[in-house]
């Protein structure tokens, strides 16, 4: 027997002639866990696709052995049933099929005679959301009824009913709040401790500090070092992977706060499936010029709801008045609100974020096409000087701005979606969960983007659920609370504890000066 459950040798994994791993090796012992850590495209996720089927044997280089025994699988059927079960970075649920189904998708319980025995799915399904907190989950119900971070939850769920001996979760926290992401470090702690390994990938170091045993760090498809978490903090992790030392996290709010631009008045956004339940009840705030203002608060708050009803994309339902340099607007569309300056760049990227079927290019310029045209034709090679500039400036990686957005890593496709929305040059931007996914070089970077545009005047408004990143980086933060307007304060001497507090409505008496 191998002293390793899991060795992944010399790996090698080529994209059209690009190099995305080249020569990675990886060792996991039962009962271990493995912190995958590494900048956005550094290969990660390519090899968790390798490791579990996604690509399968012949179309990639190198060798796994599993239990001591070569791994050969043609896809993820042949890795589940060897026990290597993962939770993919992008949600892979069916939207329209119940919680459920969800989780038994591909495993249904069935009665004699083959039809599904729903009683038990129900049975088992409601346990495993017990396990995770979240009784109140109607398991019933379309799964997409519920936001990112419980469609998380119950992506999840579907992994740990699969009797998994090794379990790799890539970014499974990405969007969930901090009590959630507790109670997974718990199951992870559980799962270790019966003797299951698991791969742990996140951008968020300090879960991985807390969860893992052992570190390994790539860059550019490059294994650049294993070591114990013991012998290891978190500014050594980030120095491996980007080969620098980051200093200034946050940029220094050095910008001038104008007048009123927008503002947002009583807002009301009712539930799309059930319009008397509401999901934001009359809200109201303003935002000046050259202001950032954080919202915060807990998922399901109701604050995606709140910002795509200003932006036109609100699903259900919705009352409301939004006024842009004190004239009424009307944001009904999005295209109505990126003509007025009011331009968003969404949680959810896949969904609303991304044109799949087009190229990396073609998704920055989508929004200013009209820039490049010249009577009958477009005038592709200011089109391409635009891409490639924006590219640099973002310092998006991907080998040509004609390759297919779905080619690139997570975070990088988050970089092409605010690069779009930068250069429809917004009078007002909002973010919703902008550093989702992003690694920690990057995520200074648009830190220090946000900075610039509002030196430059913009108003931006950034939903976040990372509190460090609301304190660090606005002059204002609203609390949202089960739809409703909970503080707005000030960011002088703000803390978490505060910003908490208001997000579970206890009563707080810091409130901002009226502007
Ligand atoms: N299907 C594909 N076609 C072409 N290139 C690809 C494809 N999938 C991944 N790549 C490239 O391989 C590299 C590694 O991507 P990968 O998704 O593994 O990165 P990652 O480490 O998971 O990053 P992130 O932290 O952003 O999720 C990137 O340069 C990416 O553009
Ligand atoms: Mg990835």
């Amino acid at each position: 027997m191998s002293e390793y459950l899991l060795e992944m040798k010399d790996i090698v994994k080529q994209f059209d002639g690009v190099r995305a791993l080249d020569g990675i090796d990886i060792k996991i012992r039962a009962g271990e866990c493995l912190g995958l850590c590494g900048e956005n495209g550094a290969g990660k996720s390519t090899l968790m696709k390798i490791l579990s089927g996604v690509y399968p044997h012949g179309t990639w280089e190198g060798e796994i052995k599993w239990d001591g025994r070569p791994l050969v699988a043609q896809s993820v059927r042949d890795t589940e049933a060897a026990g290597i079960v993962i939770i993919h970075q992008e949600l892979m649920l069916v939207p329209e099929l119940s919680v459920a189904e969800n989780i038994f998708m591909g495993h249904e319980l069935t009665l004699p005679g083959g039809r599904m025995n729903y009683p038990a799915m129900y049975r088992r399904a409601e346990e495993l959301m017990r396990e995770l907190n979240m009784p109140d989950i109607n398991v019933a119900l379309p799964v997409m009824q519920y936001g990112g971070g419980h469609q998380q939850l119950v992506e999840i769920a579907k992994a740990l009913n699969k009797k998994a001996r090794l379990l790799i979760l890539d970014e499974p926290s990405a969007s969930l709040t901090a009590s959630e992401i507790a109670i997974l470090l718990d199951i992870v702690r559980d799962l270790k401790s019966k003797g299951v390994a698991c791969i742990y990938i996140s951008h968020k170091l300090d879960e991985v500090a807390a969860v893992c045993d052992t570190i390994s760090v790539i860059r550019d498809g490059r294994h650049i070092a294993t070591t114990p978490m013991q012998s290891l903090n978190v500014e050594q992790i980030i120095t491996q992977m980007v080969g620098r030392e980051i200093t200034a996290m946050y940029p220094t709010r050095e910008h001038e706060i104008g007048e009123t631009i927008f503002e947002a008045r009583h807002i009301t956004c009712h539930d799309a499936d059930n319009p008397k339940r509401k999901r934001v009840d009359d809200v109201s705030f303003s935002v000046r010029r050259g202001e950032i203002l954080g919202i915060a608060g807990l998922v399901g708050a109701g604050r995606t709801e709140l910002v795509s009803a200003l932006f036109g994309c609100y699903r259900g339902r919705h009352e409301g008045e939004v006024w842009i340099n004190g004239v009424r607007a009307d944001t009904g569309t999005p295209l109505k609100s990126i003509r007025l300056g009011l331009c968003m760049v969404p949680e959810d990227r896949k969904q609303h974020g991304i044109v799949p079927d087009l190229n990396v290019g073609q998704n920055i310029t989508l929004t200013v096409l009209k820039n490049f045209s010249r009577r009958t034709r477009i005038d592709a090679e200011a089109e391409l000087k635009t891409v490639q500039d924006e590219i640099a400036r973002m310092r998006l990686k991907t080998a040509s701005p004609f390759l297919p957005i779905t080619g690139l890593s997570g975070g990088n496709q988050q970089k092409a979606v605010l690069a779009k929305m930068l250069l429809a040059r917004p009078k007002v931007l909002i973010l919703d969960e902008p550093t989702r996914g992003v690694d920690v070089g990057a995520k200074a970077e648009i830190y220090r983007l946000i900075a610039d545009l509002a030196r430059q005047g913009v108003a931006v408004i950034m939903v976040s659920s990372e509190l460090a990143e609301v304190l660090g980086v606005s002059d204002r933060v609203l609390v949202i609370g089960e739809g409703k307007l909970r503080g707005d304060f000030v960011n002088r001497d703000l803390t978490q504890e505060m910003v908490l507090a208001a997000a579970i409505n206890q009563p707080s008496h810091h409130r901002a000066t009226a502007a």
